[in-house]
């Protein structure tokens, strides 16, 4: 976001709240409209301390309670009205009351208990700067009145760039979603190695270095400079802080300009290693460039070649500096707060996970880096904030690289699905098939039909939005229903289909219709007369199926008797390895729709 837009998003945003908080004024309520964001380590700060202890209450759950210190009679509770993020401002409106302990009826469970340091640095608008755990926040509680001073006030409190991108942890599908869409895939993309140090932006002044780390820790290389001088900076490096050396990965500022909207290697050209001294050695982090899938495979190889000390894999655009940036680890593992016996992702209140070795001596409040199953590795001093989410698949490049749970063609059939789902009538009714865990939910939501009834005896729903009925049964046994659409993808074919189908008006299908014998790391398929048995390893839905094969032609004959026409969908595999592109061929997609379709 350019320094423009900035400005004019935290106005609008500033505005916007303050309208409604003018609306929310009443009597028997206190409307909190506060601006906050984090800032760098602020040393010796003198705030005063208090211990907060929250409460959850199951019958209403979306209430923050707390009981503040020295105040054992009463109890105050928060709830979020609205909440909006720009780059690391968090804008939060909020309704407050204040109960005594006899007036609020409802039982409280306690939660965490918080202890923090706090100093007013100026009033109208009130502003507070916080610190926990070693983490400052500056918070800003404004109104309709002064919401126009806002943005000087941000302005004064904001380090430039910081805190910096983190790369996000997540699985394949996400990742092939992003590196292959139009917004990024002309530029290429490029594999680092993820160095194992601490990630710092460098801010260069007057031949001297800065360093802040995204806990907001500041690491001095030099006496002379301070943070005073960071808005003066001539250039801002990201890096990773290694042992003995600084490894810099990208150039946001040269030469007092902002160089992001430059493309990568571009930026990486504006390093200067000469032109500022540190006590360690400086240089740049190779980086593997790749625009197809064979490239990408070679990009991983020769990154494991790299002469740096790392634990995974780093993926980022050749494009302008963007926020998509992804990690990949071979053993993930994630950092959580050990607090009375349960460990905490960052902003849980409530936690039931417990450690997998009882006789580990934790220290109460302390972070921990742990495998996925909780084994406990080591304490992370260096962490302040433990993580926010566990990271949701291993590896997951490596995984696109030798096509373990064959990960290019599932997003390649899921860009099909909805494909064919979007040439089905908007707001229409569809009956689904074999809706299985619901991986076509979002894709319903998102292109807006009328009602979806998800039959499948093994219905696994992860939640169920109003317009989806779910029917748990085979669809042999299905009450009569009315509906416009029906979508069969990747379900044996049954021939009780057929009834089903011509009550309808449209109907797609995915289907394995060109078996073939193959067999690789990544699949076996076995066809027998007109069954086939197929086994993906590592894959969630097809680790051993055994079907009759759709006789696709006798299918197609059937329906355009009947009056309907048909068209294939058929674009290539491209970016997958040769096996995934073999397996891809035996399957086919259709579009049927009855010649007389009409709909009201
Ligand atoms: C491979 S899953 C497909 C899931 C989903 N359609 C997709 O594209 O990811 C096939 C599902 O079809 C379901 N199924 C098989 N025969 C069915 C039938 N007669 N009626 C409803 N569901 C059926 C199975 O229970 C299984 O969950």
């Amino acid at each position: 976001m350019t320094d423009s837009s900035f400005k004019r998003e935290i106005n609008r945003v500033a505005h916007e709240l303050s309208l409604i908080y003018e609306n929310l004024i009443a009597p028997t309520v206190n409307v909190e409209l506060e601006a906050r964001m984090t800032i760098p380590f602020i040393e010796s700060f003198e705030g005063d301390e208090r211990t907060i202890t929250y409460f959850r209450c199951p019958d209403f759950p979306s209430l923050t309670i707390r009981k503040p210190e020295n105040k054992t009679n009463i109890i105050e509770t928060k709830e979020l009205v609205e909440k909006r993020v720009i780059e690391n401002v968090t804008f939060a409106l909020s309704i407050e009351k204040t109960y005594t302990e006899f007036s609020f009826r409802n039982s409280l469970i306690p939660s965490i208990t918080r202890t923090i340091r706090r100093k007013r640095i100026r009033n109208q608008p009130n502003i507070d700067i916080t610190e926990e755990n070693g983490i400052f926040t500056v918070e800003i509680e404004f109104n309709n009145k002064n919401y126009n001073e806002i943005f000087d006030i941000i302005k004064s409190y904001k380090v430039p760039f910081w805190p910096s991108i983190k790369p996000k942890e997540t699985h394949s599908s996400e990742i092939l979603g992003v590196v292959l869409s139009n917004r990024y895939f002309n530029y290429g993309w490029c594999i680092s190695t993820k160095a194992d140090g601490v990630h710092v932006l460098l801010y260069c002044y007057n031949k001297n270095v800065i360093a802040i780390d995204d806990s907001g820790r500041i690491f001095n290389f030099c006496e002379s400079v301070s943070l005073q001088n960071i808005d003066e900076s001539e250039d801002v490096y990201e890096a990773e802080l290694m042992q003995n050396e600084i490894l810099i990965f990208d150039c946001l500022k040269h030469n007092n300009k902002n160089v992001t909207e430059y493309n990568y290697l571009e930026r990486l050209r504006f390093v200067e290693l000469d032109k500022y001294c540190t006590n360690k050695i400086m240089r740049v982090k190779p980086i593997h460039e790749f625009i197809n899938f064979e490239q990408f495979c070679k990009a991983i190889n020769n990154a494991q070649q790299d002469d740096v000390f790392s634990d995974g894999f780093i993926l980022t655009s050749l494009g302008p500096r963007t926020s998509d940036v992804f990690k990949s680890k071979e053993k993930p593992t994630v950092d959580l707060l050990y607090s009375k016996g349960f460990l905490f992702l960052s902003s849980e209140k409530i936690s039931t996970r417990v450690s997998k070795n009882d006789n580990y001596p934790f220290i109460e409040n302390c972070i921990y880096e742990f495998s996925l199953d909780l084994e406990p590795i080591k304490q992370r001093n260096d962490k302040i904030i433990p993580n926010y989410y566990i990271p949701p698949e291993v590896n997951p490049f490596m995984k696109i690289a030798k096509s373990i749970g064959v990960p290019c063609l599932r997003y390649h059939h899921n860009k099909i699905k909805y494909i064919l789902l979007q040439k089905l009538p908007k707001k229409s009714t569809l009956l689904d098939i074999g809706s299985g865990k619901g991986g076509d939910l979002s894709k319903w939501n998102h292109l807006h039909f009328s009602k979806v009834y998800a039959v499948d005896p093994d219905l696994e729903l992860r939640n169920v939005p109003k317009f989806v009925v779910p029917i748990k049964d085979y669809v042999q046994n299905i009450p009569p229903i009315q509906f416009d659409c029906v979508s069969i993808l990747f379900v044996p074919w049954n021939k009780d289909f057929l009834n089903i189908i011509e009550k309808a008006k449209y109907f797609i299908l995915a289907t394995m219709d060109y078996p073939s014998n193959y067999e690789c790391n990544c699949f076996k398929c076995e066809v027998e007369d007109d069954n086939f048995k197929l086994h993906i390893p590592n894959s969630q839905t097809a680790l051993d199926i055994q079907e009759k094969t759709i006789d696709i032609k006798k299918l197609i004959k059937y329906l355009n008797e009947k009056g309907w026409k048909y068209e294939e969908i058929n674009f290539p595999l491209t970016f997958a390895s040769e096996d995934e592109k073999i397996l891809s061929n035996m399957y086919s997609f259709y579009f049927f729709e009855l010649k007389s379709a009409v709909l009201k």
